[in-house]
């Protein structure tokens, strides 16, 4: 007979409680403990003492629960510990899902076997990719399962004729339990499954409401005892919330072999697909994807995707090479300075960081003397893509001076380098592989930190020893570059060094002879935004312009 039994179990770190408390004493989360209902049956197991329990809580029990179901009738099966050497180290073979960014991801394939989950926020194309991937998959004529919690059979069908995925041996299940799913797999053995999504998965062990911690890993745990069992692959599908309370894909992580995360900004067509966990490839390798209308289409040269519509000598604009997972990609670099209003000046970054948008500032404006104080100033990076990586740096650092100085760089110019508090070029590494992606479109110099030209040169390379405001910078500064594989590369120690290569010396003097190195006070900046003059370089020096503003006006 199976009786009930009544735990409080937190949704955070599910920890176990026998009564309900305010705050979770494992985690100290509050208000997280909620009730759970399980059904336990009782078997000769767990009746004769904890030896299988092995202390995992409700989950063990699970465990002990399915183990005897599976061998029920027959023995306990023993294991025996075999020496390392002596397993077969031949990888499975990889089932290819017929979508290159896909299995770029996964390592080089689907591995049999495997317990996979895509997290994403809601909307951003999970269930989309999946149906794709099913599809090509059982285009190939092999049997593939779609389990579907959230939508009805009909409402797949619509979207699988949308995305041209309708395939005849790709079957669909509308079904939230478990139980339900796993017996349906069982009959009809595909070779792949995907459950979409795991949130609403229920299991009849527990009383709780799908989505509750508790079931959630109650049904990770059967489908993956069905992976495991039949080396079929499945992959899961989960929300990430924005609320830790409520049970998120991250509960999940540490169960699963691999875990993928789709990103994206909402109303911007490209998609990256990373690997924050692979137990069969490297993590961090990305996909691109690009929502189309037919779905998500591929991304084979995303470089050139990413500058796609980008207007060459244009001040404010700059191309730098990222790394994502194992690949560079270059991308568009955007500032815009504008004359601040009264108050605070304001700052925003799409795509980069705020605070090194802010930091980048205030070495600018203390060690190149750069009047941006009193700037509005709009860092963007085009395409909607989210660079955190710092050898970003130079290039935002670099956007401020060009749109603040209205000069543009050449045409062939991409840039790369990290910038300290002191001004200071720090080496960013993997450059080979940003020069080599920047070489293939096109690009023919690089300007980037010394030390990261020393390293790729062993030390040939001779620096330059311009100084920022030497008269004769411009014309001694090509010296500096050396050759590498068809690229020019310009080393350089400081950002304000970098700025001179880039831009010639001007692009300082300009703004120290206007004056002060910090910036305005309040009361400048007020006054110079009230009048709403033109783009006034170096505001620092204000109180100048403004007389001869009142000359002008009076
Ligand atoms: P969907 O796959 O349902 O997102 P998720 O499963 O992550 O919640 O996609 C959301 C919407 O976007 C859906 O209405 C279909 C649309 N969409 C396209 O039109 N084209 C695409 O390439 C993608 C990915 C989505
Ligand atoms: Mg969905």
């Amino acid at each position: 007979m199976a009786r009930p039994k009544t735990v409080y179990l937190c949704q955070q770190c599910a920890h176990e409680a026998a009564k309900w408390l305010g705050q979770c004493p494992a985690c100290g989360a509050w208000n997280t403990l909620v009730e759970t209902v399980r059904v336990e049956r009782p078997s000769p197991r767990s009746s004769s003492g904890n030896a299988v329990r092995g202390g995992g809580g409700a989950f063990g029990e699970t465990w002990a629960t399915l183990a005897e179901n599976q061998d029920a009738g027959s023995s306990r099966r023993v294991s025996v510990p075999v020496s390392l050497g002596h397993v077969n180290p031949d990888e499975a073979p990889r089932r290819t899902s017929g979508i290159g960014e896909f299995d770029r991801v996964l390592g080089g394939g689907i591995v049999p076997g495997a317990l996979m989950l895509i997290g994403g926020d809601p909307g951003i194309g999970k269930s989309t990719l999946l149906l794709q991937v099913a599809a090509r998959v059982a285009s190939g004529g092999s049997r593939v399962l779609y389990v579907s919690g959230e939508e009805s059979a009909r409402q797949v069908r619509l979207r699988a004729s949308r995305l041209g995925a309708l395939e005849p041996s790709l079957f669909v299940l509308a079904e939230t339990n478990v139980e339900a799913a796993s017996a349906a797999i069982s009959r009809l053995d595909p070779t792949m499954v995907v459950v979409d999504s795991i949130q609403t998965m229920w299991s009849d062990a527990l009383a709780s409401s799908p989505g509750n911690v508790a079931q959630l890993r109650e049904s990770t745990l059967r489908l993956m005892q069905v992976a495991k069992a039949r080396d079929i692959p499945i992959f899961l599908i989960g929300h990430v919330t924005k609320e830790g309370n409520v049970a998120g894909p991250r509960a999940l992580e540490h169960m699963v072999d691999a875990v993928l995360y789709l990103e994206g900004e909402r109303y911007y067509s490209y998609r990256l697909l990373r690997a924050a966990k692979n137990r069969f490839g490297s993590t961090n390798e990305v996909g691109v994807f690009e929502m189309t209308t037919d779905g998500l289409a591929e991304v084979t040269n995303p470089s050139a995707a990413f500058l796609a519509g980008r207007v060459a000598r244009q001040p404010g604009s700059i191309v730098t090479a990222p790394v994502e997972g194992t690949r560079a990609l270059l991308v568009d670099v955007q500032a815009l300075t504008v004359p601040g209003g009264i108050g605070i000046a304001r700052r925003t970054a799409i795509g980069a960081d705020l605070n090194r948008l802010q930091l980048l500032v205030a070495v600018l404006t203390r060690r190149l003397g750069l009047g941006l104080g009193a700037q509005d100033i709009y860092v963007n990076v085009a395409g909607g893509l989210k660079i955190v990586e710092p050898a970003v740096d130079l290039a935002v650092a670099f956007a401020l001076v060009s749109s603040f100085q209205e000069i543009a760089i050449d045409d062939g110019t991409v840039v790369v380098g990290e910038v300290g508090l002191q001004g200071e070029l720090r080496p960013v590494g993997q450059v080979e592989r940003r020069l080599a992606e920047a070489a293939r479109l096109g690009f023919t110099r690089c300007i980037l930190p010394a030390g990261d030209v020393d390293r790729i040169t062993g030390g040939r390379a001779k620096r330059s020893t311009l100084r920022p405001d030497s008269e004769t910078s411009k014309g001694s500064e090509r010296q500096a570059s050396i050759m590498w594989e068809g690229m020019s590369l310009n080393g350089a120690l400081t950002v304000g060094e970098a700025v001179v290569e880039a831009f010639g010396a001007g692009a300082l003097r300009r703004s120290h002879s206007s004056g002060g190195r910090d910036g305005p006070s309040g009361e400048d900046r007020g006054d110079v935004g009230a009048r709403g003059g033109r783009v006034r370089h170096g505001l620092a020096a204000s109180m100048h312009d403004v007389s001869d503003f009142d000359g002008d006006d009076a």
